[in-house]
């Protein structure tokens, strides 16, 4: 039907009035209007939304400001510890999100099969085209390319890198020797250095290149520091996606150069290592690189282009260098800063360290470990204390800091016997689960790796609920690689040098961008 805007007459129809009036009205009062409809929106997001009889934060409540602004100040991760101290077990964090505290609700969350797929958060993180593993949040597509991509990522596949870890190591202790004949009892930065290895393992393990971080001792073109404000970019912007838009999805930015990471070391790295093997064939994928020698290494993104030449309908061109890509972004701050929480925890507690040092010399002794050399990964399983330590340094300071987030599926869900309307997110952080006293017991706020050695079956029960490698379909990926390096690493430094923090008692600097990003590990160095 044809909307009638003018009589016959050449009067007005009371269709084009009534239009015109509006228009006037909304260009006049535009700002008053604009207000108005913020207060009724908020006065119905608190008052009246299905999720009013939850706990939390006025302002939280009403609007998403109350997440930008926690994550802005990069601290969510104790923010969320202190709300469900405050709050109880479900809190309201935004006018459509609750939190929740209880690590069985967080299993059920987070399995497979259970249809709580990731929320628009993730969709922030770059390449936007081109999803990777991490961002991808269209559940079947996701399969699809982690079918692929976990091959590479498999434990068998995960010996083949071996050799690219060696070396690096091998480059950090000399890193370490250096300074001790250097420097002497001069302070050496051990959370940079450990920052450093993670990066230049990923690129080795990635692309056969170094990014030369350990080589040079700081963080080479500000990489590290690219890679962090763009995750700062996401963590925040993520609580409100459809503002990528205005940023960084809009066509003007790509226009302002210093805001472009075209150019930034890792994703030059990545192009130039795509293009040196292109086009696509088997032969050229596994090419000789300065870093393959006849111990069969084969870097990632070798495997990655195996993958594709496999099944080019499912994993494209672009899904190489995607996931290539992002597991530098994904793989680098986690790892850095799961050790750094290690050793921060196992050097402030003379008890632990001591506990630590001599099950190592008593392996040496026992020769279950190499009195010189690398560890491998058998090997570290034969230290079952600091094997202990490394669960609870996950479990009190998890790399991830931001909540892992689910929305509820349409026809709504149970969470440990609480329904939730369909289309509400569910929120999960690592820190508050892992402090749940339940499962970990009353002094689970405490540093107290013990916990883990006292009852098989007590520790394969805590083992179940917990989370710093994500869970079910989405469950890190990059979690064997991470813990071969750890595993092969940490004996190593802790058999060969003797560490003293250089100011005993003083907190990490810890600040969570999505991985909680930490600095001030710094100590006095020997060696043993
Ligand atoms: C100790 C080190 C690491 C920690 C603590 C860690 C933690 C996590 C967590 C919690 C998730 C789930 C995130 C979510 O669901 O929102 C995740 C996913 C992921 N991680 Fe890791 N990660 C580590 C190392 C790595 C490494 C070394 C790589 C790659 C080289 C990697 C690649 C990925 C990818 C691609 C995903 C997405 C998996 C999916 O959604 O299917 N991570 N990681």
């Amino acid at each position: 039907m044809a909307i009638v805007l003018e009589a016959r007459d050449g009067k007005l129809s009371p269709t084009r009035a009534l239009i015109n009036t509006t228009t006037v009205l909304l260009s006049t009062y535009w700002l008053p209007i604009l207000l108005l409809s913020i207060l009724l929106r908020a006065l119905y997001n608190r008052y009246f939304s299905p999720l009013r009889k939850y706990p939390g934060p006025l302002l939280a409540s009403c609007s998403r400001l109350w997440k930008v602004l926690s994550t802005a100040r990069g601290q969510t991760h104790l923010d969320h510890i202190r709300l469900h101290r405050q709050y109880g077990p479900i809190v309201r964090i935004a006018p459509n999100e609750i939190s929740i505290s209880s690590p069985e609700a967080a299993r059920t969350l987070l399995s497979a099969g259970k249809r709580f797929f990731k929320t628009p958060f993730y969709s922030v993180f770059p390449p936007p085209e081109n999803p990777d593993i991490f961002t991808e949040t269209r559940e079947d597509v996701h399969a699809l390319k982690k079918r692929v991509a976990n091959v590479p990522y498999s434990m068998a596949a995960m010996q083949q890198l071996s050799p690219f870890i060696d070396d690096t190591i091998e480059l950090l202790a000399s890193k370490i020797d250096q300074h001790i004949t250097s420097s002497g009892n001069g302070i050496f930065d051990l959370g940079d250095y450990l920052h450093y290895f993670a990066f230049d393992v990923l690129g080795e393990v990635a692309f056969s290149r170094s990014f030369g971080f350990l080589e040079q001792g700081k963080d080479v073109d500000n990489a590290i520091r690219t890679i962090d404000n763009s995750q700062t970019y996401n963590g925040i912007v993520g609580q409100v996606p459809e503002l990528d838009f205005l940023l960084r999805r809009n066509p003007l930015w790509r226009v302002v150069p210093w805001l472009s990471t075209k150019n930034a070391l890792i994703t030059r790295m990545a192009l130039e290592e795509m293009g040196r093997r292109e086009p696509f064939r088997k032969e050229t994928a596994v090419l000789k690189t300065e870093g393959d020698g006849d111990d069969g290494r084969q870097d990632l993104m070798a495997s990655l282009i195996l993958g594709h030449l496999k099944d080019p309908e499912r994993f494209g061109v672009g899904d190489v260098f995607a996931v290539a890509h992002g597991a530098i972004f994904a793989g680098s701050d986690s790892t850095a800063s799961t050790m750094q929480s290690f050793f921060y925890h196992v050097l402030s507690s003379p008890s632990t360290y001591q506990s630590i040092l001599h099950e190592i010399s008593s392996a040496v002794a026992a020769g279950t470990i190499p009195a010189t050399g690398n560890l491998t990964w058998n090997q570290a399983q034969n230290l079952p204390y600091l094997q202990a330590c490394l669960k609870e340094a996950m479990r009190v300071r998890p790399a991830v800091g931001l909540n892992i987030t689910r929305l509820v599926p349409p026809e709504g869900a149970e969470l440990d016997g609480v329904f939730f309307p369909g289309g509400t997110s569910v929120a999960a952080n690592g820190w508050v689960l892992h402090r749940d006293k339940a499962t970990f017991g009353q002094d689970a706020d405490e540093w107290r790796p013990e916990r883990w050695l006292e009852n098989e079956e007590e520790a394969r029960r805590m083992e179940r609920y917990m989370f710093q490698f994500g869970g079910g379909s989405h469950l890190c990926i990059g979690r064997n690689l991470a813990l071969l390096e750890i595993n092969k690493v940490v004996p190593r430094l802790l058999r060969d040098y003797r560490f003293e923090l250089a100011h005993p008692g003083r907190e990490l600097k810890a600040n969570a961008s999505f991985f909680v990003v930490q600095s001030g590990l710094e100590a006095f160095v020997r060696r043993a």
